[in-house]
Order: C-alpha cells, then structure tokens, then sequence
C-alpha cells in the first residue's frame, strides 16, 4: 500500500522515514535502524517503569521507541502518538506481530490542530512516562509541547527525550555563505571565489538553512540543549538533566551511492538530488570528484549531536 492509499494526502513522514533517509539502501537503513536502536535504548534508559504503568511515545514514527519499551517491559503499556496515519498503522502492526497489540494504544494527532491541544485526548496526569525521540524537534512550539507533557504526566512521572541538535550545522552554513558574500564584497570579485566553496555552500544550503533569518524560523535547526534545558524549567519540570553527545565519525552509508542519497532530515534534499538537479554539468564533475576522492581514501567525517533531557513532573 503506498502512503496515499490510507489518507488520500501525501504523507511525507512516512515517505522519508520508510524509505527517504537512506536513500532506498535496505543495508544503510539497516545501519541506521541499529543506530536509532542505541538512541532509543539511551531515552529509555532513563525510565524505570512498574509493572502496568503507561508510556506516552510522543512523535512515535513506526515505533522505534515505543516497540522497544513494550520489548524490554512486558507489563507496561504504551501509547503510541503522532501525526502519520501510515506510520501509526505500521508501529500498529509491528506490535501485534510481536503480540503486545493489548498493550497498546494508537493515537492519531492532528497536526493542525497547535500544539495546546496537541495530546487533547489524553486526560491530565494520564500517563508515567513521556518518552520521545527526534520528534519534538520538529514542533516549532516547543515551550507549548513541553508544557503539554507535563500536563499528561502524573505527578513523579519521568519525562525522558532525545533530539537531534542541527544548529551547528546550521550555523556553519550561515558562516559560509557570509565568508562568500563578504569575499564578494568588492564588486568584480565574485569570480574569484574558490569553485569549489561555492559548489560546496549551496550543497549545504539545500540541506540546512544558511541565513541566520531561515534558521530562526526553522523548528528543527533552531535551538540547542541550552533552550531545551530553559524551556523544561520553564514548564516547572523539576531535577532536569541534559546531556550532549556528540561523535564524529565515518558515515552510515555503506558506499557512495547510498552516501549521495541519503538525507539527514526530511526537509534536505539529498547529495544526488542536487548534483542532478541544480548543477551544469562541470559544476557537478568538479564536486562529485573532490567529494569522491575524499570517500575512497576514508576521509568524509560524519558529525552527529544528540541532546538527551530527563526530568521529574513534580
Ligand atoms: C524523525 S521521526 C522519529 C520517529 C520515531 N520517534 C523514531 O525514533 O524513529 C519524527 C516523527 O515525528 C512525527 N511528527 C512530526 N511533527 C509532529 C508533530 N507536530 N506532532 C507529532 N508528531 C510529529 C513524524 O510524523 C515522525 O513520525
């Protein structure tokens, strides 16, 4: 069945997450399922549930986190909750064929409805745990989300997250783009701009935003775990705790092929995409062969930032 077949309407979670993100490579989704698998395994570590306690797994794509909780406690039930009809259907059925679909509870949120009232169905104090992960990162209101979940909570439930940081990323961008135009300042100059950088920068920016305006109005690439940490204090979470990590790293990607068509989040396009797309011909010749010469002798660093939060409902 194919994503339009269940709503009628393009669904591009689940497009990216059941194929988009490695590039159609069935081993490089392998290698970043085991990877999301550590990622999870981390947010969950933070939790200790008792026997018959629920969990809210907010943003729950096709059920990573969620699957893994009912997995590793067999009393405790979830509650499955995000915006994709085909993603929920799928975390559905994987529970059932791991035949825990009593112990589980599917919410569709409605993705237009704000944040306020986001998790409406689910009533105050009506669940121990929140857990989640790279899912609030894409809601723009996160001070709304956060206090959202502490609603659901019961007083001395745990919420416990991990996200994604891609302001770095971001950032880096921004300061090449300035480094470029600021080379360009002097009029004439421009053509004197390594090729190279160019051809590099609006790789880049097709994939992260690379204008301070673009990145403060992108949910995803617009905070770090500075404003996770204030905005959990804001929402009166008590003995909040954050930690980042960071690794660098070879790429995921098992070669070349799948390295240009993959895409770190939904909104990039992907190496291949723009190559064909946006580049004359020598222009793609001169990037892909720089590129590629730094992939065969091992020389691509992949960085990765997560921000993990675990705190109290007080
Ligand atoms: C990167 S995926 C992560 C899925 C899953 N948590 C995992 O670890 O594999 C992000 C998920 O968040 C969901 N999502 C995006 N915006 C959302 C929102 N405003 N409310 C609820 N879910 C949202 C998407 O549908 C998608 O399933």
């Amino acid at each position: 069945m194919s994503e339009q077949d269940l709503t009628g309407a393009h669904d591009a979670w689940a497009e990216w997450l059941l194929r988009g993100r490695a590039g159609a490579s069935a081993e490089h989704e392998a290698r970043i399922e085991a990877r999301v698998g550590l990622f999870v395994d981390r947010v969950l570590d933070a939790l200790e549930p008792e026997p018959g306690q629920c969990l809210l797994d907010f943003g729950c794509g096709s059920g990573a986190l969620g699957l893994r909780a009912l997995q590793r406690w067999p009393d405790v039930r979830v509650v499955f909750a995000d915006t994709s009809p085909m993603l929920m259907r799928v975390a559905g059925e994987r529970a059932t064929a791991m035949g825990a679909a009593a112990r589980c509870r599917l919410l569709r949120l409605d993705a237009d409805s704000g944040v306020a009232s986001a998790l409406r169905e689910l009533a105050d104090a009506s669940v121990d745990a929140v857990a989640t992960r790279s899912a609030l990162a894409y809601v723009a209101d996160k001070p709304a989300m956060l206090a959202e979940f502490r609603r659901v909570l019961r007083p001395g439930g745990v919420l416990s997250l991990g996200e994604p940081v891609f302001r770095d990323d971001a950032l880096a961008a921004c300061a090449q783009r300035r480094a470029l135009e600021e080379v360009a300042q002097p009029a004439g100059l421009a053509a004197q701009q390594p090729q190279l950088l160019r051809l590099l920068q609006r790789w880049r920016s097709q994939q992260f935003p690379d204008t301070e305006q673009e990145l403060a109005r992108s949910p995803h690439c617009n905070y770090s775990e500075r404003e996770l940490f204030a905005w959990a204090l804001q929402a009166r979470f008590a003995q909040v705790h954050v930690e980042l990590h960071i690794d660098a790293g070879p790429s995921l990607a098992p070669d070349w092929e799948s390295f240009t068509r993959h895409t770190p989040h939904p909104f990039a396009r992907s190496l291949r995409d723009v190559l064909d797309h946006d580049f004359a011909p020598e222009e793609r010749a001169l990037l892909e062969g720089v590129l590629r010469e730094n992939w065969d002798r091992g020389a691509m660093v992949s960085v990765e930032r997560m921000v993990y939060v675990r705190a109290l409902r007080p």
